[in-house]
């Protein structure tokens, strides 16, 4: 072990040390009110999140993954529907898809973005199609466009994935708002956490609105009358309460992780990795990702230096188990995605990261390949 700087993959404290002074009275306040599941602090959080993204409608859940399968509902999505999503992201977006009891349409990647090709997912389209999917991964839009246009053409509802992507803007709209619906995580971790889970399902629908906060709260359009299906999937006062002292810096926030993005990038630029590629629009950089062959050594290298880093994702949805397990055959093959998700590394990232952090990351990333023994990859 090195007596370098440690330097954690995230660091959660600098955000509760910018609340902790409105939060704590108004902890009482809500253990004094019993406002614990759903309520007012959720309701308020709420009316604030729709009007930071700019978007009529924001139904609170209790994590990304019931936002993602909320919408899918309220899509219409159903047993033996097709739903097009990358290979390339956290398992939720596939677990939504297989709850509505949909069969799940992979698709391959931009080599560069990891985001949905729009070409590749026109290229594997089959009759019976009914929703795409897009993920903004890692904090950058997916192209947005030409998956809007490829819906419009096939008739298509688009829920977006911003699980990663809060307050990310493409063609100057918050992601989230382009497709018919856009679902979001709170998880601790993410750029907006909840203290434990927390989603949001956002919509200009009203009617798609009203139905998924009936579905939340077991399918009660009026008190005591279950008209449909209906799931517990209600977010908890405290987690309301967090998120709406959290909501105002989370610009500030984004600037933050922007600034050690700009670092690394700065620091790495020569190094023979590949360093995230922004194409055109946003990106609020959730995680900044690097690829390299030898992604292993390396990330021994950077523990050894007490760095954390992550692999997001060691292994695509369709090498998963419980997608081989469908049989669905799709001999093209994913060629970008295996790439991505063989060399990809994480490296540090959140707000209220030390200047001396950053540089010790950088310091180690280069101190790797300046060294003549990179070992086996
Ligand atoms: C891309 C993506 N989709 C969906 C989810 C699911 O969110 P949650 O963990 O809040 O259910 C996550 C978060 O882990 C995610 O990263």
């Amino acid at each position: 072990m090195s007596d370098a700087m440690p330097v954690p993959f995230v660091d959660l404290l600098p955000q509760w040390g910018a609340i902790e002074a409105q939060v704590t009275p108004d902890l009482h306040k809500l253990f004094v009110s019993g406002e614990f599941c759903l309520g007012s602090w959720v309701q308020r959080f709420e009316e604030a999140f729709a009007r930071y993204l700019d978007v009529p409608y924001a139904i609170a859940v209790n994590s990304g993954t019931s936002a993602l399968h909320l919408a899918l509902i309220a899509a219409g999505v159903g047993p033996g529907d097709r739903v097009l999503l990358p290979s390339h992201t956290f398992v939720a977006t596939l677990w939504a898809v297989l709850y509505v009891g949909a069969i799940p349409v992979l698709c391959d990647v931009d080599p560069l973005t990891g985001t949905l090709d729009p070409e590749d997912a026109r290229r594997r389209l089959q009759s019976g199609a009914k929703a795409i999917m897009p993920v903004h991964l890692y904090g950058q839009p997916a192209e947005l466009d030409s998956i809007l246009a490829l819906a419009d053409q096939h008739g298509l509802t688009v829920i977006e994935d911003t699980a990663q992507a809060h307050g990310a803007r493409y063609r100057n709209r918050a992601v989230g708002t382009h497709g018919a619906f856009g679902c979001f995580s709170f998880y601790p971790g993410k750029n907006l956490g909840a203290a434990g889970e927390g989603g949001m399902v956002v919509t200009a629908d009203p009617k798609a609105a009203e139905q998924i906060r009936a579905l939340r709260n077991h399918g009660q359009y009026e008190r005591w009358i279950h008209r449909e299906l209906g799931f517990n999937y209600r977010m908890e006062g405290i987690q309301g309460l967090i998120l709406g002292h959290k909501l105002p810096h989370l610009n500030a926030w984004t600037d933050a992780r922007r600034h050690v993005a700009r670092r690394y990038q700065e620091g790495l630029a020569d190094l023979p990795i590949l360093l995230p590629t922004v194409r055109h629009h946003d990106h609020v950089y959730h995680l900044y990702v690097i690829h390299t062959p030898q992604r292993e050594a390396l990330r021994r290298f950077l523990e050894q230096r007490n760095i954390q880093t992550g692999i997001h994702y060691p292994v695509p949805l369709h090498r998963q188990p419980c997608y081989t397990a469908l049989g669905i055959s799709a001999p093209e093959g994913y060629p970008h995605t295996d790439r991505l998700t063989e060399q990809c590394l994480s490296l540090p990232m959140y707000a209220g990261m030390q200047e001396a952090q950053i540089d010790a990351v950088i310091a180690g990333v280069r101190a790797f390949f300046a060294s003549a023994d990179q070992g086996p990859t």
